[in-house]
């Protein structure tokens, strides 16, 4: 199974550094096998079809940071996952915790996300994770699989095939604190036990880094990253491609 690095540029860049920083990423991997990682950016919406243009012809994958439910209707501001699709989209991130937090997305609103995603072909990056004062209480394995369990209930077992899941603890984006591999490895593993033995890969977000990206990526049940600033200079971004790839696989 291949590793993923994506990276979400959140609401960063303007088109012409867009262009450039996804030319710098499809340089960098150029040599990379996508067996062994999968490397996968998502700019802001405008810019899709402009990076897709730059991303042409090599293995980085397009991602959307966000979808609406509904195919198409009258939703002002919206943008659906038929329209990502037809601009080469192939995967999007699905309840982020800034759509969570920032937006009001509740556990309803990702799953229905998540089947507009799968309806309209493209594969989902699902994002769970626990805020400060949930881990501080002990509560974030209950957090999170009150997120896992809101998203895949009844999801067939060829559509959770279709999946990621980002693991991303909400006291770790952008803020500098990264979770520690420690406790990273210790909720991969209970995602894993709570999902079962056909459970998908499982990515850790939160201020990866050049520095701790190998450290993490050689964690048991890591099975690669979701990097937000990291990812908008192709030098840091490709530092942690190239730490993934070169860490030991422990399974
Ligand atoms: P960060 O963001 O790497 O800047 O912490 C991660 C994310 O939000 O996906």
């Amino acid at each position: 199974m291949p590793r993923y690095v994506v990276g979400n540029w959140k609401m960063h860049t303007l088109r012409d550094e867009a262009v450039s920083l996804a030319e710098g990423v499809a340089r960098g991997i150029r040599d990379l096998d996508p067996a062994e990682v999968v490397v996968g950016v998502a700019p802001p919406f405008p810019f899709l079809e402009a990076v897709g243009r730059a991303i042409a012809g090599s293995a980085v994958l397009l991602v959307a940071q966000d979808l609406h439910p509904e195919a198409q209707g009258a939703f002002t501001g919206a943008v659906s996952g038929p329209m990502l699709a037809s601009l080469g989209v192939e995967r999007v991130l699905v309840g982020h915790s800034e759509r969570r937090s920032l937006f009001g997305e509740d556990d309803a609103c990702v799953a229905a996300k998540l089947r507009g995603a799968l309806a309209a072909g493209l594969d989902p990056i699902l994002c769970v994770g626990e805020r400060l004062a949930e881990r501080e209480a002990g509560r974030q394995e209950a957090v999170v699989a009150a997120q896992l369990d809101a998203a895949f209930a009844d999801l067939d077992p060829a559509a959770r095939a279709r999946l990621l899941v980002a693991y991303e603890p909400v006291w770790a984006i952008g803020t500098g604190v990264t979770a520690t591999p420690e406790q990273a490895g210790a909720m991969h593993a209970f995602i894993r036990s709570h999902l079962g033995p056909a459970a998908p890969p499982i990515l850790y977000g939160g201020s990866v880094k050049p520095k701790n990206a190998s450290d993490l990526a050689a964690t048991p049940g890591i099975d690669g990253f979701l990097v937000g600033g990291a990812s908008l200079d192709a030098d840091s971004f490709l530092a942690i491609v190239e730490g993934c790839r070169a860490a030991p696989r422990s399974e």
